[in-house]
């Protein structure tokens, strides 16, 4: 039989999620098992997303490559055991069907670009790991459910399972040793939710100090307060979210997604040495939120921050006026919200999680 000489070809986008309830700390780094459950919204709609392209063929040089904003990388051992997983199961597929091509003995090109700033605190690696497994499993026509592929991109990067759904999305952390019941699934799709709303205010653009996978492993070693954090907030206040997005309360929705926020930040100043991701911006944006939903008279809008300064407000259409527009309003002038690199904060609206 002739040599198979084809190029296959596969390319993706997946978005960022903004985990409302957060996962911070692993109980398994190596299989990368989470100490907690966690849920966020996917911005599906937002510009905030990873390109991805993969490719294979028997006339590509041997080892994979990857190519990240246009510069070569090397493949981390998170890459590799993404790409071993994904090989694996288009290797079983092939040993059943013989017809199939040997898409599994072909070295791989994966080609990646995200249209934000990467580790910035704006979930890059989430993004990022649920493109590049999403895109292999395509290429390779895996059978198989997010939920099933959530448990590779997971070992990417954590928050990455998340993205691979649209909407409301829960990880699952589970107990089981080999992991296998710690999945992502969707609580809701983003339809059950059209009017939600994020408001992503760009403080900083510059890579972050402490990355998020030493971060959560030093909290887990030194924090008193992370223990507490996980035996008994985050069990309580994941059944608390779940139904706040099943009924759409807002309100709920909006102050457990404050309080946690605030409660993960504590864990990082509780870390020895301490952690600060939220700088003077960050925090003039928290008292800003505040002013609003205080003028409202009712929570109207929502921050949260990940493992960087970036403020992501959540809110609903009906509010637009009273939350992104007295954002805009205010940034559009500049003055008093000037960060620490000079005019250093930009605002963006996004729309969340619509598809
Ligand atoms: C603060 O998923 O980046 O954004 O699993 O080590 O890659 P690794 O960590 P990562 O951590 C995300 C932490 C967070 C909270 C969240 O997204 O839930």
């Amino acid at each position: 039989m002739a040599e198979d000489k084809s190029i296959y070809c596969a390319s993706v986008t997946a978005p960022v999620n903004i985990a409302v309830v957060k996962y911070w700390g692993k109980r398994d780094p190596k299989l990368n098992l989470p100490t907690n459950s966690s849920l966020s919204v996917t911005l599906s709609q937002s510009d905030l997303r990873t390109h991805t392209t993969a490719s294979c063929s028997s006339t590509y040089p041997p080892p994979d490559t990857l190519i990240l904003n246009g510069q070569s990388e090397e493949l981390n051992n998170r890459t590799l055991t993404c790409l071993k997983l994904l090989r694996s199961m288009r290797a079983e597929l092939e040993s059943s069907d013989a017809t199939l091509p040997k898409l599994s003995q072909h070295p791989l090109k994966v080609v990646t670009a995200n249209n934000f700033p990467t580790a910035a605190g704006l979930a890059s690696s989430a993004a990022g790991f649920a493109a590049l497994v999403y895109a292999i499993a395509q290429l390779y026509q895996l059978p198989h459910s997010p939920t099933e592929l959530s448990r590779i991109a997971r070992q990417g990067s954590g928050s990455a399972c998340r993205s691979l759904f649209g909407g409301y999305v829960a990880w699952e952390g589970g107990e089981k040793a080999d992991g296998s019941d710690s999945l992502a699934v969707q609580v809701a799709p983003p339809s059950h939710w059209p009017g939600m709303r994020a408001l992503i205010l760009v403080v900083s653009a510059a890579k972050k100090g402490v990355s998020s996978t030493s971060g959560m492993q030093q909290t887990c070693t030194t924090s008193a307060l992370f223990q507490h954090r996980v035996k008994d907030v985050v069990p309580r206040v994941m059944g608390q979210m779940k139904e706040a997005v099943e009924k759409k309360d807002f309100d709920k929705f909006a102050e457990i997604t404050m309080r946690d926020s605030n409660n993960f930040h504590a864990c990082c100043l509780d870390t020895t040495p301490p952690i600060f991701y939220m700088n003077d911006v960050s925090r003039a944006a928290v008292r800003m939120v505040e002013w609003i939903n205080e003028k409202a008279g009712r929570r109207v809008a929502a921050y949260t921050f990940d493992a960087g300064p970036n403020c992501v407000v959540y809110y609903e259409e009906g509010s637009g006026r009273e939350v992104a527009g007295t954002f805009k309003g205010l940034l559009g002038g500049a003055a008093g919200w000037d960060g620490e690199r000079g005019r250093a904060v930009e605002a963006a609206e996004e729309m969340a999680g619509l598809k």
